[in-house]
C-alpha cells in the first residue's frame, strides 16, 4: 500500500475525508473520481459538498438526466457524471470546458469518458470496494501543487 492510499472503515470516515477537501478546494481545482459503480464517488462528492458549504437544500445526487448540476458553496461546485456521455463531441458541445477551467471546484464521475478532454492538472482519486463499509482510496496528484496537497490531505486522514 503506498502513501497515497487511504482506507476509510466507514460511511463517516470517508465524509471527513470529503469534507476536508471541500474545505481546502481553491477555484479551479479539478478532482476526478474513478471506480467502479458503487464504490462511492456520488457519496464522496456529497461529503465534499458539506465542506464548501453547499446549503442542505441542494441535496447532491447523480445528474440523471442531465452531465452536471452546479451548487452554491463557499465556491461554486459543479458535478459532472459522465457516465452517459456518448462521445467527446457532446461534451464540447455542451460548453464543459468553461466549467473544467471556471471559478469553482469541478469533480467529475467518469473522467475515461473525457478522452483527450482530460484536464492535464488534476487530482485523481480511485476508489474501490473493499466491504460493505469500508472503501479504498488511492490519490494520484497530476501536478506539482497536487502532490503536495496530497501529501496534507493524507497525513491528517491517516492520523
Ligand atoms: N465507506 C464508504 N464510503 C463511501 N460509500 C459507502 C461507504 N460505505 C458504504 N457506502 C455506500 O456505498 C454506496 C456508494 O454509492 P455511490 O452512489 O456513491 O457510488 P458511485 O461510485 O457514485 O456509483 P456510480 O458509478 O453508479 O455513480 C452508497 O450507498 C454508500 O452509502
Ligand atoms: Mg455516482
Amino acid at each position: 500500500m503506498t502513501a497515497n492510499t487511504i482506507t476509510f472503515v466507514s460511511l463517516a470516515e470517508t465524509t471527513t475525508f470529503g469534507i476536508m477537501i471541500g474545505r481546502t478546494a481553491r477555484p479551479g481545482d479539478i478532482i476526478t473520481l474513478t471506480g467502479n459503480m458503487g464504490a462511492g464517488k456520488t457519496t464522496l462528492t456529497q461529503a465534499i459538498g458539506l465542506g464548501l458549504m453547499v446549503p442542505e437544500e441542494h441535496y447532491i445526487t447523480s445528474p440523471t438526466f442531465s452531465l452536471l448540476h452546479e451548487y452554491p458553496g463557499r465556491i461554486p461546485l459543479y458535478h459532472m457524471d459522465l457516465y452517459r456521455l456518448a462521445d467527446e463531441e457532446e461534451i464540447e458541445a455542451l460548453g464543459f470546458e468553461d466549467y473544467l477551467y471556471g471559478d469553482g471546484l469541478c469533480v467529475i464521475e467518469w473522467p475515461e469518458r473525457l478522452g483527450s478532454l482530460m484536464p492535464e492538472d488534476r487530482l485523481n482519486i480511485d476508489l474501490s470496494f473493499v466491504s460493505e463499509n469500508s472503501r479504498r482510496a488511492n490519490l494520484t496528484g497530476h501536478s506539482d501543487s497536487w502532490r503536495e496537497r496530497i501529501l496534507a490531505l493524507t497525513n491528517i486522514a491517516t492520523k
